[in-house]
């Protein structure tokens, strides 16, 4: 293989799953002239598909005619044998992630698999693949378009100059991709984020605080602060024998459970799903996802000055 893999700028590129991750995914390539091909087996997810890509690239002003370049397909047998890259980003099912990135390294026997696994580990999602040189992680950040951060998982087998072809093709559609050398379990932003979400409802199990004031703590202190100063920067900011002093005093008190917590396990025994089931630890009466997903939004293009 050449010193760095790459991909021609109208190369033909896969996403499997058109779902929240994969539609706008597959928009970002398609608005910088790669055809893609979106492998979704769910009908109202195909028929939807065009409306929702129209709105990701209406958001960053890139109205392309998405119907002359992306083509929608059933199964990932269907996929031209020579397409260089497939993207997976169906469903959260390490079994599920496994047959289908297999099916595909049969199907497309020299494409570039990667995979937008949230934290499983690339040597666990292609465990049977033959050949896991070609496949490495992509962990895309929701909503993809507007997240700029692009986590590029590097497996055990995964071949380093695709590792850095990746790196520089995600860099080439302006995004901010970041090179994680080991392959574990959440990587670098979801081992961050659920530290975090562990602590949160610690917080709440242990009758510290009521679940809002997790959330009203952490949006206005740490929320406000993170896009401007991360975790090791602020550390030595301060000065890191006051951090020192600090992780002396506290990490005995920090939740260090080792399974998903009780208050956790009870909304989810007692079908309290959150957003999706009308109540989880808090109450989503109607309109409140769409809410939420609307302030994400707009708040994400003001930090990124997409207004
Ligand atoms: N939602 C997030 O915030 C987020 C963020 C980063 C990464 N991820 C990861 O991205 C992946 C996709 O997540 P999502 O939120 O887009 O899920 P989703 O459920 O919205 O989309 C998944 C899509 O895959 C399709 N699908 C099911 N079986 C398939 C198959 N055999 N072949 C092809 N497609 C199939 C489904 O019909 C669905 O449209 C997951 O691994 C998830 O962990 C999600």
């Amino acid at each position: 293989m050449a010193e760095q893999w790459t991909l021609p700028r109208d190369a033909p590129v896969a996403v499997l799953g058109a779902g929240l991750m994969g539609h706008a995914i597959a928009a970002i390539f398609a608005s910088q002239g790669y055809a893609v091909t979106c492998v979704e087996p769910d009908d109202e997810a195909r028929r939807s598909l065009d409306a929702r890509m129209h709105e990701v690239l209406s958001q960053l002003n890139a109205v392309t005619p998405v119907a002359q370049a992306v083509t929608v397909v059933e199964h990932v047998s269907q996929l031209d044998r020579f397409t260089p890259l497939v993207i997976e980003a169906a469903p959260e099912l390490l079994a599920l992630k496994q047959n289908l990135l297999r099916e595909v390294a049969e199907t497309c026997p020299t494409a570039v698999i990667a995979t937008n696994s949230s934290v499983y580990r690339v040597s666990d999602v292609g465990a049977l693949v033959e050949d896991r040189s070609r496949v490495l992680g992509t962990h895309w950040w929701n909503p993809p378009h507007l997240m700029p951060l692009v986590e590029v998982i590097q497996g055990a087998e995964s071949n380093p100059t695709v590792v850095k072809g990746m790196i520089t093709l995600l860099a080439s559609l302006g995004k901010t991709p970041v090179h994680v050398k080991k392959d574990t379990p959440g990587f670098i932003g979801n081992r961050l984020q659920h530290a975090m979400w562990r602590e949160a409802m610690a917080l709440v199990q242990e009758g510290i605080c009521d679940v809002e004031a997790v959330d009203v703590v952490a949006r206005n202190t740490l929320g406000l602060r993170l896009s401007a100063i991360g975790p090791i920067e602020n550390a030595d900011y301060v000065g890191l024998d006051l951090t020192m002093s600090i992780h002396e005093y506290v990490f005995p008190a920090l939740s260090t459970a080792q399974e998903p917590l009780e208050v956790l396990q009870d909304a989810v025994r007692h079908g309290k799903l959150g957003a999706k089931t009308g109540s989880g630890l808090l109450c989503w009466s109607e309109g409140r996802r769409e809410e939420t997903k609307r302030r994400i939004d707009e708040r994400l293009k003001v930090l990124l000055a997409l207004q």
